[in-house]
């Protein structure tokens, strides 16, 4: 944990060593205005944090290879011209980017909440988010509709469709969708979506959009599922890794849209983007709910976001909840 007192100066000298060059003890002590023995204890709550450090007698301390931090000045100046400026709050961390928007009161709608790691990211199913420090992108954004409940039906299937768009536009292209809400990649999780609703289910209700990506994920984590990451998927098309920051105006941008507009257009304007990507169209798969399986050829959704899957020559109509698809062994 990175203890409130001391919060400042461990960021200052976080944006300091981010750089990537040699910085001695004594160096960042006087720009920090600490002793060499406090910026001691400082680094190694980096190495906690699993930032990997090199140190040497001669030189002080160095992160290797630097390290991109998120910063709000970067991402405003990503975002397209004519997008609206976004309400950002960026935490070096957080429980869960989504906890902080659906514990923090009185935030405005449209605001969005990233962090550099979560202690307690939080997946579908009860399944944990795997978040280390300033590898990945944890994005959440607060939005309030009107009409209930309801008006929501399809948004998390919208959300991958704005997903997609916002990785093409960092030249990150043949991502796929797994209904209900799994980015995909050569079958490989790259991204996963949260929803979290609360309020009057027919009135006035607030959403809560989770959106987790994994950009260089440490390659030693546990994650109980096949999965990949952005520069993998760079390395493999020979392209340049994009910045975070530039990922998360992409995201923020693409959500944004989404979210303005889906109220009054409902699922349907995204449902043909979203059979574009889809992963398994005319494929064998099943879908697990809790305590039954039905395998079927899949065949894409409806304007609601339901899938659709042929059982036996008969159309059958799944909704979203606690259901997974996979592909039929
Ligand atoms: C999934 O299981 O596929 C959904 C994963 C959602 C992860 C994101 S990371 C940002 C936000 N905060 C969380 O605790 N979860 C979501």
């Amino acid at each position: 944990m990175i203890d409130d007192l001391h919060q400042d100066t461990f960021l200052r000298l976080l944006h300091l060593l981010a750089d990537g060059d040699y910085h001695s003890g004594e160096e960042l002590g006087a720009l920090l205005g600490v002793s060499r023995a406090a910026v001691w204890k400082h680094v190694q709550k980096l190495e906690h944090l699993g930032v990997e450090l090199s140190s040497q007698r001669s030189k002080g301390y160095r992160i290797a290879g630097g390290l991109e931090l998120l910063q709000e000045q970067a991402i405003v100046a990503a975002m397209p011209e004519g997008s609206a400026p976004p309400l950002l709050v960026i935490l070096p961390e957080t429980d869960s980017t989504n906890s902080y928007l659906i514990n923090t009161q009185g935030l405005p709608t449209a605001t969005v909440c990233l962090a550099e790691r979560q202690l307690a990211g939080r997946g579908r199913r009860g399944r944990a988010w795997v978040s280390p420090f300033a590898r990945n992108i944890y994005l959440s954004v607060l939005w309030r509709f009107e009409g209930g409940a309801s008006v929501l039906e399809g948004l998390s299937l919208a959300v991958g469709v704005a997903i997609t768009r916002a990785l093409a536009s960092v030249g990150i292209e043949g991502v796929s969708l797994k209904w209900p809400n799994d980015v995909l990649y050569r079958d490989n999780k790259l991204a996963g979506i949260l929803l979290e609703m609360s309020g009057d289910p027919a009135g006035e209700c607030q959403v809560v959009i989770g959106v987790g990506v994994n950009v260089h994920m440490a390659k030693d984590v546990a994650i109980d599922q096949p999965w990949t990451d952005i520069a993998a998927i760079a390395a493999e098309q020979q392209l340049a890794v994009p910045d975070r920051n530039s990922l998360a105006a992409a995201l923020i941008n693409e959500l944004q849209a989404l979210l303005q507009s889906f109220a009054s257009r409902g699922f349907a304007h995204w449902q043909q983007q979203w059979m574009n990507s889809a992963a398994y169209i005319n494929e064998q798969v099943c879908v697990l709910t809790a305590n039954s399986e039905v395998c079927g050829i899949l065949r894409g959704v409806d304007a609601s976001g339901a899938l659709l899957l042929t059982v036996d020559g008969q159309s059958q109509v799944f909704h979203g909840g606690e259901v997974s698809v996979r592909r039929r062994e």
